[in-house]
């Protein structure tokens, strides 16, 4: 038997104008954890998908051998029932179905025609413990946050035999305690033998758990790495994934806040389906001109649901409360009348609220902006192309063309696109929730300079983020919240992760 459970040979795979896979050769060995880096872009996705049968045989070149035979895969389906399972960046579950239903989802057997749901519910049962999921089998997945959905599709991954687990960027929208919950499952699975490729921006993730590393740029395979061996760092894989050193990963800033503009008093919300339950609970905080503001707390803390509400009831039954604009009270009834009074928001979850797939990447540009590119009610077409392509130029987005449909473009990239829209808006107060999720390491730096130049021209920015070294790299202050509360607030000098986790666990 040979040594690698997947060899991948001289594989190009192209997309019309888009040449996503240009020769490349990957080695897994059986029983590691491999990680591929590489910038938004660079095919990661592309080649975990041809592997699994997403891109059939015949729409690539190359050869790829699972298992020492050569592949002849039409879908999923052909690499499922070989024990190859593939976890993809957006999760795939059926929302409306319970735990137990998509574990077994399209391989549950029957008796004369009739399916033993009891069964499947013990079944069920047994994978959850292997993932540490503690929810009842008969649970309606999207009542679930997406740590636990992730931990399901694991579980449908067991119980479908898996060999070879792929899991694509399975932590970015993960918090830290999540996170290292998963790492430690991956890690237990290679004590059970099961081999697992993971990609993730998360380069200190990778060094945790990989036994090799292989980077991809531009759609080729750069280098490989055996990370005990080779004494592998962050610097050595950044540096192979954007072919120089980056050395300011926060770029400096000089901070001068101004006046207050925006000012929340005892503001909450109401969950949308349980109308009696608060979901943020009696909020304060206010922002200044040309200041970083940034949220920090556990997943589920209410952050989201506190800016969302604020943002034109986006979110909630209904919230109570007092919000000032530059000292005025004001209601926001709608998305629009925020937008109007100066708002903006780049949306968490990139695909409910944030882009429309099927339109073109000048289309989601601009879609925030048509009164701005309208002249006497008409889009004027050449300066909607011209801003499309300086966001493309500014933000890097990965694409042959500005009409190219979003759907088409790599996670990280669709992000950008999100980020363009609302910096063409050009609010006065960015509300940005978790703007870096699934961008690499380069065009993370080119979006914090992006805010740092909005808060030097007088605007201001009001950032969530998990990442808790990125709210302390860009924020002038920091709101800490968990269970719905704001618990504290730390000012740049003096917070650390240490201090931040303590604000959040106060009673
Ligand atoms: N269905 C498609 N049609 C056209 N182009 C595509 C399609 N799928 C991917 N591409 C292009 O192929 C290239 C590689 O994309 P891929 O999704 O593999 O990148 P990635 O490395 O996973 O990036 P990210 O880190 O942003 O997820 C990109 O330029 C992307 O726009
Ligand atoms: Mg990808």
């Amino acid at each position: 038997m040979s040594e690698y459970i997947l060899e991948i040979q001289n594989l190009t795979k192209e997309f019309p104008g888009v040449r996503a896979l240009d020769n490349v050769s990957l080695q897994v060995k059986r029983g590691e954890i491999h990680s591929l880096c590489g910038e938004n872009g660079a095919g990661k996705s592309t080649l975990m998908s041809v592997v699994s049968g997403v891109h059939p045989k015949g729409s690539y070149e190359g050869k790829v051998f699972y298992k020492g035979r050569e592949t002849n895969y039409h879908s999923v389906k052909d690499s499922e029932k070989e024990g190859l399972t593939i976890i993809h960046q957006e999760l795939a579950l059926s929302p409306y179905l319970s735990i137990y239903e998509n574990i077994f989802l399209g391989h549950m057997k029957t008796t004369y025609g009739v399916i033993n749901w009891n069964y499947y519910i013990k079944e069920s049962q047994k994978f959850l413990d292997r993932v540490g999921l503690k929810e009842n089998p008969a649970t309606i997945v999207s009542k679930l946050g997406v740590g636990k959905q992730q931990l399901v599709e694991i579980a449908r991954a067991l119980s479908k035999q898996v060999e070879l687990l792929i899991l694509d960027e399975p932590t970015s929208s993960l918090n830290d305690e999540e996170s290292s919950k998963l790492l430690d499952l991956i890690l237990e699975f290679k004590r059970q033998g099961i081999t697992s490729i993971m990609i993730s921006h998360k380069l200190n993730e990778v060094l945790k758990i990989a036994d090799a590393v292989t980077v991809l740029r531009d759609g080729k395979s750069i280098s490989s790495y055996d990370v005990k061996k080779d004494g592998l760092t962050e610097a050595m894989i950044i540096k192979d994934m954007v072919g120089r050193d980056l050395t300011h990963r926060f770029p400096e800033r000089k901070s001068r806040p101004g006046e207050t503009i925006m000012e929340v008093k005892h503001w909450s919300v109401y969950h949308p389906e349980y109308h009696t339950m608060k979901v943020v609970d009696d909020a304060s905080f206010h922002v200044r001109k040309g200041e970083i503001v940034a949220f920090c707390g556990p997943m589920g803390a209410g952050r989201t649901e506190l800016m969302m509400s604020l943002y034109g009831q986006s979110y909630g039954f209904r919230s109570e409360g007092e919000l000032y604009l530059h000292g005025k009270r004001t209601t926001l009834k709608s998305a629009r009348a925020a937008l109007t009074s100066g708002l903006g928001y780049v949306s968490e979850d990139r695909k409910t609220l944030g882009l429309i797939l099927i339109q073109s990447i000048k289309a989601n540009i601009s879609a925030s902006s048509l009164k701005k590119l309208s002249r006497f009610g008409i889009v004027a077409a050449p300066r909607e192309v011209e801003e499309a392509e300086k966001y493309r130029r500014d933000l890097r987005i990965k694409t042959p063309s500005i009409n190219q449909l979003v759907r088409n473009l790599s996670g990280g990239n669709q992000q950008k696109v999100v980020v363009s829209r609302t910096l063409l808006a050009d609010p006065e107060i960015f509300i940005v929730d978790e703007p870096t999720r699934g961008i690499d390491v380069g065009a993370k730096t080119e979006i914090y300079e992006i805010l740092n130049n909005l808060v030097a021209q007088g605007k201001s920015v009001v950032m969530i983020s998990s990442e808790l070294p990125e709210a302390m790299g860009m924020a002038d202050r920091i709101y800490v919240m968990n269970e719905g509360k704001i618990k504290g607030e730390l000012a740049h000098d003096e917070a650390d992760q240490e201090k931040i986790m303590r604000i959040a666990l106060l009673d």
